[in-house]
C-alpha cells in the first residue's frame, strides 16, 4: 500500500494533475472527473488572515488551495474592488473616517431572490476608488479571528487580486484557479450607462489578465475609460483555471453566454432550483452548481422551512418535487454539472448545521456531523467536485487522509481478489 504523505501530496499539488486519473495506481473519487475534490480558499484564507486582503490570498496559495476566491463589488467611478459585503462598516474602519461621514446611507436591493436592507452604513457603490483606498481592513466584528492584523491592509481592486494570483503562480511555480463572485449585480448595475455594465467590466478585466476569452460581443465602447495595467510575464508557468460565480441566475447565464469560463450557479433561496426540472434549467447555463451545504444533509424542504422561505407546492410538484438530500449530488452529476457546496468554516467558528431528518446531534446512526473530519469525509464521499473551505491546510490534510482510506479500501479488495 502506498500511503500518501503530506510531502508527496504537496509535491503532486505542484504538478499539473490533468490525466491523473488514467493512472491505474491512483484511486478514483466519486467526483465527475474521478479526481480528488478541488479546494477553493474561501475569501482567500480567512481563518488566519483578514479576508480578501493580499495576506489572505498569499496564505491561501502557500497552503495549496486549488482556487482562491475573490468577491467583487463596483465603485461609483467604475473600479472593481474585492469585498464580501456591499457595505463597509463590518470589516473596515470606515466609521472612524470623518471625511467619509457624509456618505452614510440606507439601501435596499434584491439579493439571491430576497429583498435586503442595510441601514446607516457606507456602500462600495457610493464611493470612489480614492475613498475606498482611505480604508483599513479591521476584524473587530469577528471575535474568533486574529485581531493583531487590524489596520495593516487596504481594500484591494480586482486587478490587484489578479496580479497577486499571477505573482504567486510565478513565485511558487504552480497554477492557482481564479473564481470571482459577482455580488448583487442588481445593485451594482444601478445608475450605470447600460444594464450589464458590471458583468462586462469584470469580463474585460479577466480577459486582460489571461483568464477568459470573450465568446459573444460585448459593448467595449462603454469601457474606453478602463485602463488595465501591463502584465508581468509568467516566466514559463501556466495560469490556472478560472470560473465565475453568481447568486444572480441571470448574471450567471450572461457570463456563460459571453465567455469561455465555466459558471458556478450559487443558490440557497430559490425553491425551484432544487427540483429535477429546476436543475434541467440550470444546466443550460451553469457548469457547476453551488448550494449551501445543508441541502445535502437535511434537504431543501427542512432548510427552506428553517429560513422561513415559502414555496408554491403545486409549482414544485410540477417541477418534479424537491430532490431528496441523498439524491442531490447524483442528480446534479447526471446532468453533467459539477458540484461546489459552501461554506466549510474554520473550526473556530460554529458549524451551524442542521442534521439529517430525524437524526439528533451526537447519535450514532444517520448524519449530524460533530466535527470537521466527519463533515469532510461525508462530503468527499458524496463526490463533491469543489468545496469552499477555510483553514486550507486542515482541508488538505483531511483530503490526504480520505485518499488513504480509499487506497486502503482498494488494497484490501485487491487482496481478497488475490485470495480467490
Ligand atoms: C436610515 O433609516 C433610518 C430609519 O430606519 C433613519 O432613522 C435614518 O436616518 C436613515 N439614515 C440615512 C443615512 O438616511
Ligand atoms: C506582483 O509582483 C511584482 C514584482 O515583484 C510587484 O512589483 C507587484 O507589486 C506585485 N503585485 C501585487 C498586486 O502585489
Ligand atoms: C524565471 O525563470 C528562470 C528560469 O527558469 C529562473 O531562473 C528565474 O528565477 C525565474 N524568475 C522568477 C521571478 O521566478
Ligand atoms: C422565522 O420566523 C420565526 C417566527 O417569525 C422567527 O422567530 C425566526 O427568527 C425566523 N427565522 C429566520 C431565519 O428568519
Amino acid at each position: 500500500m502506498r500511503v500518501l504523505t503530506f510531502a508527496t501530496a504537496a509535491a503532486s499539488l505542484a504538478l499539473n494533475v490533468s490525466g491523473f486519473i488514467d493512472d491505474p495506481r491512483v484511486v478514483r473519487w466519486n467526483t465527475l472527473s474521478g479526481k480528488q475534490t478541488q479546494l477553493v480558499g474561501h475569501r482567500g484564507e480567512k481563518a488566519f488572515m483578514p479576508e480578501h486582503t493580499r495576506a489572505s490570498y498569499w496564505q491561501a496559495a502557500v497552503e495549496g488551495a486549488d482556487y482562491i476566491e475573490p468577491d467583487l463589488g463596483l465603485t461609483k467611478d467604475g473600479h472593481l474592488v474585492v469585498n464580501h459585503n456591499e457595505w463597509l462598516s463590518e470589516n473596515t474602519n470606515v466609521a472612524s473616517i470623518s471625511q467619509l461621514a457624509h456618505l452614510r446611507a440606507n439601501k435596499t436591493w434584491m439579493d439571491d431572490g430576497k429583498l435586503k436592507t442595510v441601514t446607516n452604513d457606507w456602500f462600495i457603490a457610493d464611493m470612489t476608488l480614492e475613498q475606498i483606498k482611505m480604508l483599513r481592513v479591521n476584524q473587530a466584528a469577528y471575535a474568533w479571528r486574529p485581531q493583531h492584523f487590524n489596520g495593516m491592509f487596504d481594500v484591494l481592486t480586482f486587478e490587484e487580486y489578479l496580479q497577486i494570483i499571477r505573482n504567486v503562480t510565478i513565485e511558487l511555480g504552480r497554477p492557482f484557479g481564479v473564481i470571482p463572485e459577482l455580488k448583487s449585480p442588481l445593485l451594482y448595475n444601478r445608475g450605470r450607462s447600460y444594464p450589464r455594465y458590471f458583468e462586462d467590466r469584470a469580463i474585460l478585466t479577466m480577459r486582460h489578465y489571461g483568464w477568459t476569452k470573450i465568446t459573444k460581443d460585448i459593448d467595449t465602447s462603454q469601457h474606453a475609460d478602463l485602463h488595465l495595467a501591463p502584465l508581468r510575464p509568467l516566466n514559463g508557468t501556466c495560469l490556472g483555471p478560472s470560473a465565475w460565480q453568481s447568486f444572480d441566475q441571470e448574471t450567471a447565464a450572461y457570463l456563460s453566454r459571453h465567455t469561455s469560463t465555466p459558471v458556478v450557479a450559487l443558490n440557497q433561496n430559490l425553491p425551484w432550483f432544487f427540483t429535477p426540472k429546476g436543475l434541467d434549467r440550470v444546466s443550460k447555463y451553469a457548469q457547476i452548481v453551488s448550494p449551501w451545504k445543508d441541502f445535502f444533509v437535511t434537504g431543501a424542504e427542512a432548510y427552506f422551512t428553517s429560513q422561513n422561505i415559502t414555496w408554491n407546492p403545486k409549482e414544485i410538484a410540477q417541477m418534479g418535487g424537491f430532490i431528496a438530500p441523498d439524491r442531490l449530488a447524483k442528480e446534479i452529476h447526471k446532468r453533467g454539472m459539477s458540484i461546489s457546496p459552501y461554506t466549510f468554516y474554520d473550526s473556530h467558528q460554529s458549524m451551524s448545521y442542521l442534521c439529517q431528518k430525524g437524526v439528533k446531534p451526537g447519535s450514532k446512526s444517520g448524519f449530524c456531523p460533530k466535527d470537521k473530519s466527519e463533515e469532510f469525509f461525508y462530503f468527499f464521499g458524496l463526490g463533491m467536485d469543489f468545496m469552499f473551505v477555510e483553514n486550507i491546510v486542515e482541508a488538505n490534510v483531511l483530503r490526504i487522509l480520505y485518499t488513504n482510506k480509499l487506497e486502503q479500501r482498494r488494497t484490501s479488495s485487491d487482496y481478497s481478489a488475490d485470495q480467490q
